[in-house]
């Protein structure tokens, strides 16, 4: 183990500084240095990166219009916990491009946006209730973490707390089935009178909404006065500029952000129908329709000057073309690689994502996806990241960014045979 590992072994759980990744300790690597679409850990070892930073870094690592915007800023002040330029300028372009967003607010992460957007249906509602969809990820709050990996999945609606430190989901979260509207429709409908919101991953993991799918939810929401959540966070701003509304055509009440809005720094964002975001308003405090909502760092300068240079790049002529005929790229590539070796597995995803399941079965939710042969795909992400595709073992997504290209995901696809041959 080198040295810096062995250091991070002695100040980290799992020697890991954020959670996730689950490497085995003698693999932990330390990184120094971000370009593109690479990485340079401490011992100068290049890595393909095909995690960019969970998705947040779309943009490319160190992408010069957003270098600049944030080195220009920070001469000037890193935060004022307060209205600034780059963040009125960024709210009014979220606001263009989001219907759901008539109004919003800034945070600083994904997990604090979805919590907001389930607060804020819980106070407005007067319902105490959230329903997600099994192993669909929120963010490390409460309801994100409920029913993530469960191993014991019990019957709908119940939930399995993943996590523990979550009691309370016991009571408050019922899941649903992703992808089977008929069930998501009988247990909104059964529950009505005390769920105050549906929140899903339009784009769950990688698991595209059946045709329907969206629009059923959507539906049943509205007839039953039950709020719609989109966490958007992985798919705004990735499956299209204006996200899974624009990509999928369906609008919810609320709406969370993160990730690849803020061009690689921390960040986000929530909003919904103006009535509803007026619950945050200060002028309520004191009252019973008033819903917390503070953040040090939401909105700070660097971040959204970071942010509005890579909406900049977004809007680009092209972009959204080119991320998602990249993705469609990669997901032949490793189907064809998986087909010559004769291999039990197929690629799921959309846009700029792909994930490898190792079953033929149809994967449509999260019990469909749990068939494949999770030993084997753990040890296919463990032997890519030996040959150098950085990626979050634990994680099952592989995502591209703008500065990935057709050549270096061949070197990819190579890595990734020769990771199959070892298994
Ligand atoms: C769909 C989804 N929502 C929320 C989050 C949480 O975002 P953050 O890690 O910024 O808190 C994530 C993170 O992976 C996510 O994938």
């Amino acid at each position: 183990m080198e040295q810096s590992a062995s250091r991070a072994t002695a100040v980290f759980p799992a020697g890991i500084s954020n959670g996730e990744y689950g490497l085995p300790e003698d693999r932990i690597v330390v990184m120094e240095k971000g370009q593109g679409c690479r990485l340079w850990d401490t011992s100068g070892k290049e890595f393909l990166d095909f995690s960019m930073a969970w998705g947040s870094c779309l943009v490319g690592h160190a992408r010069p219009e957003v270098v600049d915007a944030v080195v220009t800023q920070a001469s000037m002040g890193s935060n004022f916990a307060y209205l600034n330029t780059h963040v009125l300028a960024l709210a009014e372009e979220i606001q263009r491009v989001s219907p759901a967003a008539e109004r919003l607010r800034f945070c600083a992460s994904g997990t604090e946006a979805t919590m907001y957007c389930q607060r804020l249906a819980r106070a407005c509602s007067g319902k105490p209730k959230i329903l997600k969809f099994e192993g669909a990820y929120h963010g490390a709050n409460e309801a994100g973490v409920t029913s993530l990996f469960p191993t014991k999945p019990a019957a709908y609606p119940a939930p399995e707390l993943t996590s523990a430190g979550t009691p309370a989901m016991a009571e408050y979260l019922l899941v649903a089935p992703y992808n089977d509207a008929e069930a998501a429709a009988r247990i909104i409908a059964e529950n009505a009178h005390d769920l105050a919101g549906v929140i899903m991953e339009p784009l769950q993991r990688c698991t595209k909404p059946m045709p329907g799918f969206l629009e059923a939810v959507r539906d049943v929401c509205t007839a039953n006065g039950v709020l719609l959540i989109f966490d958007e966070v992985v798919t705004g701003f990735r499956l299209a500029y204006g996200g899974a509304q624009e990509y999928y055509g369906v609008i919810p009440d609320l709406i969370a952000y993160g990730k690849a809005l803020g061009g690689g720094y921390p960040i986000g964002a929530f909003g919904g129908k103006a009535e509803i975001m007026e619950w945050v308003s200060e002028h309520r405090i004191g009252g019973d329709d008033y819903v917390w909502m503070a953040s040090t760092l939401g909105g700070n300068p660097i971040s959204t000057a970071a942010a509005n240079a890579a909406l900049g790049v977004f809007r680009e002529p092209g972009t959204y073309e080119y991320l998602r005929g990249l993705g469609a790229y990669m997901r032949d590539g490793l189907t064809r690689v998986l087909e010559t070796r004769q291999l039990n597995a197929q690629v799921i995803g959309d846009g700029p994502l792909a994930q490898v399941v190792f079953s033929t079965d149809p994967v449509f939710d999260y019990r469909s996806t749990q068939k494949g042969d999770s030993t084997k795909g753990r040890a296919l992400m463990l032997g890519l990241f030996e040959r150098g595709v950085f990626l979050n073992p634990m994680g099952t997504k592989l995502y591209l960014s703008l500065a990935h290209d057709e050549p270096v995901v061949d070197d990819m696809l190579d890595r990734f045979d020769d990771a199959l041959a070892a298994i």
